[in-house]
Protein backbone atom coordinates (compact mmCIF):
# COMPACT_ATOMS: atom_id res chain seq x y z
CA UNK A 1 0.00 0.00 0.00
CA UNK A 2 1.36 3.66 -0.73
CA UNK A 3 1.33 6.66 1.69
CA UNK A 4 -2.05 8.37 -0.35
CA UNK A 5 -3.85 5.13 -0.13
CA UNK A 6 -2.85 4.61 3.77
CA UNK A 7 -3.99 7.85 4.02
CA UNK A 8 -7.45 7.52 2.19
CA UNK A 9 -7.54 4.32 4.44
CA UNK A 10 -7.47 6.01 7.55
CA UNK A 11 -10.16 8.78 6.37
CA UNK A 12 -12.58 5.89 6.23
CA UNK A 13 -12.10 4.61 9.40
CA UNK A 14 -13.03 8.06 10.30
CA UNK A 15 -16.14 8.60 7.88
CA UNK A 16 -17.38 4.81 8.80
CA UNK A 17 -17.60 5.76 12.89
CA UNK A 18 -20.08 7.59 14.37
CA UNK A 19 -19.04 11.13 15.34
CA UNK A 20 -18.23 10.24 19.06
CA UNK A 21 -16.64 7.11 18.22
CA UNK A 22 -14.96 8.73 16.04
CA UNK A 23 -13.87 11.38 18.55
CA UNK A 24 -12.40 8.90 21.13
CA UNK A 25 -10.76 6.85 17.67
CA UNK A 26 -9.25 10.29 16.91
CA UNK A 27 -8.50 10.80 20.75
CA UNK A 28 -6.62 7.45 20.89
CA UNK A 29 -4.68 8.59 17.96
CA UNK A 30 -3.24 11.24 19.53
CA UNK A 31 -1.82 10.28 22.62
CA UNK A 32 -0.28 7.18 21.11
CA UNK A 33 1.39 9.12 18.29
CA UNK A 34 5.01 9.35 19.91
CA UNK A 35 5.09 5.58 20.95
CA UNK A 36 3.67 4.20 17.51
CA UNK A 37 6.30 6.57 15.74
CA UNK A 38 9.00 5.38 18.05
CA UNK A 39 8.14 1.68 17.44
CA UNK A 40 8.48 2.69 13.82
CA UNK A 41 11.75 4.29 14.31
CA UNK A 42 12.93 1.04 15.72
CA UNK A 43 11.68 -1.26 12.73
CA UNK A 44 13.25 1.03 10.09
CA UNK A 45 16.71 1.45 12.18
CA UNK A 46 16.58 -2.74 12.28
CA UNK A 47 15.94 -2.69 8.54
CA UNK A 48 18.71 -0.63 7.38
CA UNK A 49 21.05 -2.53 9.97
CA UNK A 50 20.25 -5.82 7.96
CA UNK A 51 21.01 -4.01 5.15
CA UNK A 52 24.27 -2.58 6.07
CA UNK A 53 25.40 -5.72 7.73
CA UNK A 54 24.58 -7.50 4.37
CA UNK A 55 26.51 -5.57 2.42
CA UNK A 56 29.51 -5.44 5.09
CA UNK A 57 29.46 -9.13 4.75
CA UNK A 58 29.34 -8.40 0.81
CA UNK A 59 32.43 -6.35 0.56
CA UNK A 60 34.47 -8.32 2.70
CA UNK A 61 34.75 -11.28 0.50
CA UNK A 62 35.62 -8.60 -2.09
CA UNK A 63 38.76 -7.15 -0.67
CA UNK A 64 41.90 -7.78 0.82
CA UNK A 65 42.17 -8.41 4.50
CA UNK A 66 43.96 -4.94 5.01
CA UNK A 67 40.48 -3.65 2.59
CA UNK A 68 43.52 -1.36 0.66
CA UNK A 69 42.78 -2.67 -3.70
CA UNK A 70 45.99 -3.32 -6.46
CA UNK A 71 44.87 -0.50 -8.04
CA UNK A 72 45.91 2.03 -5.33
CA UNK A 73 49.08 3.15 -3.84
CA UNK A 74 49.11 4.09 0.08
CA UNK A 75 51.34 7.23 0.75
CA UNK A 76 52.03 7.51 4.26
CA UNK A 77 51.83 10.93 5.82
CA UNK A 78 55.34 12.34 5.87
CA UNK A 79 54.11 15.29 8.16
CA UNK A 80 51.22 15.64 10.75
CA UNK A 81 49.77 12.95 13.69
CA UNK A 82 49.98 10.61 11.33
CA UNK A 83 53.41 10.50 9.90
CA UNK A 84 54.49 8.12 12.82
CA UNK A 85 52.78 5.18 10.72
CA UNK A 86 55.56 2.71 9.53
CA UNK A 87 54.53 -0.21 7.30
CA UNK A 88 56.32 -2.56 9.53
CA UNK A 89 54.17 -1.49 12.35
CA UNK A 90 51.28 -0.23 11.29
CA UNK A 91 47.97 -2.59 10.28
CA UNK A 92 45.30 -1.34 7.87
CA UNK A 93 41.67 -2.46 8.39
CA UNK A 94 39.27 -1.23 6.95
CA UNK A 95 36.41 -0.17 10.10
CA UNK A 96 33.13 -0.24 7.92
CA UNK A 97 33.74 -4.09 7.07
CA UNK A 98 35.59 -4.85 10.44
CA UNK A 99 34.07 -3.71 13.85
CA UNK A 100 35.92 -3.85 17.26
CA UNK A 101 34.72 -7.76 17.72
CA UNK A 102 35.52 -8.88 14.17
CA UNK A 103 39.06 -8.01 14.44
CA UNK A 104 38.82 -9.79 17.82
CA UNK A 105 37.92 -12.82 15.94
CA UNK A 106 40.56 -12.50 13.75
CA UNK A 107 42.84 -12.02 16.31
CA UNK A 108 41.65 -15.33 17.89
CA UNK A 109 41.91 -17.16 14.48
CA UNK A 110 45.25 -15.71 14.18
CA UNK A 111 44.48 -13.73 11.18
CA UNK A 112 45.31 -10.97 12.84
CA UNK A 113 47.89 -9.62 15.76
CA UNK A 114 47.28 -6.52 17.34
CA UNK A 115 50.41 -6.30 18.82
CA UNK A 116 54.12 -6.48 17.17
CA UNK A 117 56.88 -7.88 19.29
CA UNK A 118 59.83 -5.55 19.90
CA UNK A 119 62.74 -8.07 20.64
CA UNK A 120 61.69 -11.55 19.49
CA UNK A 121 61.38 -14.78 21.91
CA UNK A 122 60.68 -12.42 24.65
CA UNK A 123 57.39 -10.74 26.03
CA UNK A 124 58.23 -7.17 25.14
CA UNK A 125 55.41 -6.01 23.08
CA UNK A 126 53.97 -3.10 21.52
CA UNK A 127 50.68 -2.40 20.04
CA UNK A 128 50.36 -2.25 16.55
CA UNK A 129 49.27 1.04 15.02
CA UNK A 130 45.79 0.38 12.90
CA UNK A 131 44.90 2.66 10.90
CA UNK A 132 41.27 2.62 8.86
CA UNK A 133 40.20 4.23 5.56
CA UNK A 134 36.55 3.60 6.42
CA UNK A 135 34.36 5.19 8.50
CA UNK A 136 32.40 2.64 10.75
CA UNK A 137 28.57 1.67 10.90
CA UNK A 138 29.14 3.70 14.37
CA UNK A 139 30.62 6.92 12.30
CA UNK A 140 27.95 6.39 9.50
CA UNK A 141 25.00 6.23 12.05
CA UNK A 142 26.12 9.28 14.06
CA UNK A 143 26.47 11.22 11.00
CA UNK A 144 22.80 10.29 9.39
CA UNK A 145 20.87 9.68 12.51
CA UNK A 146 22.35 12.22 14.59
CA UNK A 147 24.74 14.70 13.15
CA UNK A 148 22.61 16.18 9.87
CA UNK A 149 19.00 17.33 10.24
CA UNK A 150 16.53 16.38 7.86
CA UNK A 151 18.25 16.08 3.97
CA UNK A 152 14.95 15.77 2.30
CA UNK A 153 15.87 18.07 -1.24
CA UNK A 154 19.48 17.52 -0.39
CA UNK A 155 22.08 16.62 -2.32
CA UNK A 156 24.93 15.04 -0.09
CA UNK A 157 28.50 14.55 -1.62
CA UNK A 158 31.10 12.09 -0.28
CA UNK A 159 34.48 12.91 -1.08
CA UNK A 160 36.62 9.79 -1.57
CA UNK A 161 33.76 7.14 -1.12
CA UNK A 162 35.99 4.07 -1.03
CA UNK A 163 33.56 1.80 -0.20
CA UNK A 164 30.65 3.60 -0.53
CA UNK A 165 30.06 3.02 3.65
CA UNK A 166 28.89 6.46 3.74
CA UNK A 167 27.01 6.24 0.56
CA UNK A 168 24.96 3.46 1.73
CA UNK A 169 24.16 5.20 5.11
CA UNK A 170 22.74 8.30 3.84
CA UNK A 171 20.36 6.21 1.19
CA UNK A 172 19.56 3.63 4.32
CA UNK A 173 19.36 6.86 7.05
CA UNK A 174 18.36 9.66 5.35
CA UNK A 175 15.57 10.91 2.88
CA UNK A 176 18.05 12.84 0.72
CA UNK A 177 17.28 12.23 -2.99
CA UNK A 178 20.98 12.93 -4.51
CA UNK A 179 23.47 10.75 -3.16
CA UNK A 180 26.75 11.01 -4.99
CA UNK A 181 30.14 9.51 -4.64
CA UNK A 182 33.68 10.84 -6.38
CA UNK A 183 36.49 7.93 -6.13
CA UNK A 184 39.56 8.19 -7.87
CA UNK A 185 39.99 4.36 -7.59
CA UNK A 186 38.75 2.33 -9.98
CA UNK A 187 38.56 -0.69 -8.30
CA UNK A 188 36.18 0.88 -5.39
CA UNK A 189 34.31 2.41 -7.89
CA UNK A 190 33.33 -1.36 -9.20
CA UNK A 191 32.29 -2.79 -5.65
CA UNK A 192 30.04 0.68 -5.48
CA UNK A 193 28.32 0.37 -8.55
CA UNK A 194 28.30 -4.12 -7.39
CA UNK A 195 26.67 -2.58 -4.27
CA UNK A 196 24.23 0.18 -5.79
CA UNK A 197 22.55 -2.04 -8.16
CA UNK A 198 22.57 -5.04 -6.19
CA UNK A 199 20.13 -3.60 -3.43
CA UNK A 200 18.72 -1.26 -5.86
CA UNK A 201 19.72 1.65 -4.78
CA UNK A 202 20.38 3.56 -8.03
CA UNK A 203 17.77 5.90 -7.79
CA UNK A 204 19.26 8.16 -5.55
CA UNK A 205 23.04 7.52 -5.36
CA UNK A 206 25.61 7.98 -8.26
CA UNK A 207 29.17 7.31 -7.93
CA UNK A 208 31.89 8.99 -10.30
CA UNK A 209 35.27 7.69 -11.42
CA UNK A 210 37.34 10.51 -11.01
CA UNK A 211 39.64 12.93 -8.92
CA UNK A 212 37.30 15.52 -7.11
CA UNK A 213 39.28 17.87 -8.78
CA UNK A 214 37.25 17.43 -12.05
CA UNK A 215 34.18 17.93 -9.83
CA UNK A 216 33.93 21.99 -9.71
CA UNK A 217 30.15 22.32 -10.46
CA UNK A 218 29.00 19.21 -8.37
CA UNK A 219 31.14 20.30 -5.70
CA UNK A 220 29.56 23.79 -6.03
CA UNK A 221 26.07 21.94 -5.91
CA UNK A 222 26.43 19.97 -2.43
CA UNK A 223 24.37 20.97 0.51
CA UNK A 224 26.40 18.62 2.57
CA UNK A 225 30.10 17.40 1.88
CA UNK A 226 31.72 14.87 3.45
CA UNK A 227 36.00 14.42 3.56
CA UNK A 228 36.42 12.18 5.67
CA UNK A 229 40.23 11.68 6.15
CA UNK A 230 40.46 11.68 2.21
CA UNK A 231 43.67 13.11 1.31
CA UNK A 232 46.20 12.34 3.76
CA UNK A 233 47.14 8.77 2.98
CA UNK A 234 46.52 9.00 -1.14
CA UNK A 235 47.57 12.42 -2.06
CA UNK A 236 51.25 13.58 -1.82
CA UNK A 237 51.55 17.33 -0.26
CA UNK A 238 51.92 18.93 -3.27
CA UNK A 239 48.50 17.87 -4.79
CA UNK A 240 46.88 17.62 -1.77
CA UNK A 241 47.42 21.92 -1.08
CA UNK A 242 46.09 22.05 -4.77
CA UNK A 243 42.88 19.94 -3.65
CA UNK A 244 41.93 22.01 -0.83
CA UNK A 245 42.77 25.55 -2.53
CA UNK A 246 40.09 23.69 -4.97
CA UNK A 247 38.08 23.15 -2.29
CA UNK A 248 38.11 26.69 -1.13
CA UNK A 249 37.37 28.47 -4.15
CA UNK A 250 34.86 25.94 -4.91
CA UNK A 251 32.70 25.24 -1.51
CA UNK A 252 31.22 28.14 -1.44
CA UNK A 253 26.97 27.63 -1.16
CA UNK A 254 26.28 29.43 1.45
CA UNK A 255 24.30 27.62 4.43
CA UNK A 256 25.91 24.13 3.09
CA UNK A 257 27.45 21.97 5.16
CA UNK A 258 30.92 20.12 5.25
CA UNK A 259 31.84 17.67 7.72
CA UNK A 260 35.23 16.33 8.23
CA UNK A 261 37.49 14.07 10.06
CA UNK A 262 40.27 15.30 11.18
CA UNK A 263 39.31 19.03 11.53
CA UNK A 264 39.67 21.59 8.57
CA UNK A 265 42.32 23.31 11.32
CA UNK A 266 44.22 20.01 11.78
CA UNK A 267 44.32 19.28 7.98
CA UNK A 268 45.34 22.64 6.47
CA UNK A 269 48.05 22.79 9.17
CA UNK A 270 49.51 19.14 8.58
CA UNK A 271 50.07 20.40 4.86
CA UNK A 272 51.18 24.28 5.97
CA UNK A 273 48.60 25.66 4.06
CA UNK A 274 47.43 29.25 5.24
CA UNK A 275 43.83 29.52 4.34
CA UNK A 276 41.43 32.10 5.20
CA UNK A 277 39.32 29.84 7.47
CA UNK A 278 37.41 32.56 9.36
CA UNK A 279 36.19 33.20 6.12
CA UNK A 280 35.04 30.57 5.08
CA UNK A 281 33.51 28.18 7.40
CA UNK A 282 31.77 28.45 11.16
CA UNK A 283 32.46 25.58 13.24
CA UNK A 284 29.34 24.22 14.76
CA UNK A 285 29.55 22.98 18.19
CA UNK A 286 28.81 18.97 18.41
CA UNK A 287 29.12 18.00 22.03
CA UNK A 288 25.56 17.57 23.22
CA UNK A 289 24.36 15.58 19.81
CA UNK A 290 28.02 13.33 20.60
CA UNK A 291 26.99 12.59 24.26
CA UNK A 292 22.85 11.57 22.94
CA UNK A 293 24.64 9.39 19.82
CA UNK A 294 27.74 8.27 22.35
CA UNK A 295 24.93 7.45 24.84
CA UNK A 296 22.69 5.49 22.25
CA UNK A 297 25.65 4.22 20.01
CA UNK A 298 27.84 2.80 23.03
CA UNK A 299 25.63 3.10 25.97
CA UNK A 300 27.53 5.92 28.11
CA UNK A 301 27.67 9.52 26.78
CA UNK A 302 31.41 10.27 27.92
CA UNK A 303 33.00 6.94 26.81
CA UNK A 304 36.55 6.89 25.93
CA UNK A 305 36.11 4.57 23.19
CA UNK A 306 34.29 6.90 20.95
CA UNK A 307 35.58 8.13 17.52
CA UNK A 308 32.35 10.35 17.00
CA UNK A 309 34.42 13.59 18.34
CA UNK A 310 36.78 13.41 15.96
CA UNK A 311 33.83 14.31 13.21
CA UNK A 312 33.49 18.01 13.10
CA UNK A 313 30.68 20.01 11.39
CA UNK A 314 30.98 23.29 9.83
CA UNK A 315 28.71 24.97 7.60
CA UNK A 316 29.69 27.57 4.54
CA UNK A 317 29.91 31.28 5.90
C1 LIG B 1 39.92 7.69 3.87
S1 LIG B 1 39.14 7.13 2.42
C2 LIG B 1 37.50 7.78 2.72
C3 LIG B 1 36.48 6.70 2.73
C4 LIG B 1 35.03 7.07 2.78
N1 LIG B 1 34.72 8.44 2.51
C5 LIG B 1 34.44 6.66 4.11
O1 LIG B 1 34.28 7.52 4.97
O2 LIG B 1 34.18 5.48 4.31
C6 LIG B 1 39.73 8.23 1.20
C7 LIG B 1 39.39 7.82 -0.23
O3 LIG B 1 39.58 8.98 -1.05
C8 LIG B 1 40.07 8.60 -2.31
N2 LIG B 1 40.72 9.78 -2.87
C9 LIG B 1 41.89 10.33 -2.49
N3 LIG B 1 42.15 11.42 -3.21
C10 LIG B 1 41.11 11.57 -4.08
C11 LIG B 1 40.81 12.53 -5.09
N4 LIG B 1 41.65 13.51 -5.37
N5 LIG B 1 39.66 12.39 -5.78
C12 LIG B 1 38.81 11.35 -5.50
N6 LIG B 1 39.06 10.41 -4.58
C13 LIG B 1 40.19 10.52 -3.86
C14 LIG B 1 41.01 7.43 -2.00
O4 LIG B 1 41.18 6.61 -3.12
C15 LIG B 1 40.30 6.75 -0.83
O5 LIG B 1 39.53 5.66 -1.26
Amino acid sequence: MDVPTAIDGFKNIISSLNNENSLHFLNWVKENINDLIDKQIKVVDHNSDIVLESIREDIRTLLPLNGVTPTEKICTPSVGPNADCESTTTEHIDAFCFNDDDIDDLCDEGQMSRNYCTNCGSKSIQPLTFITHSASVKEIKYIFRHLLGDLRGKTVVDVGSRTGALLYGAYLMSEAPCIVGVEIDPTFCHIQQQMVTKYGMKDRIQVFQKDVQQCDSLIQQADVLILNNVFEFFMPLDVQKSIWNFLYQNVRKKGSYVVTVPSVQESLQSIELPLDLDSWLQEIPTGEVTARANLLLYGDPVTEDSELTQIHLYQVK
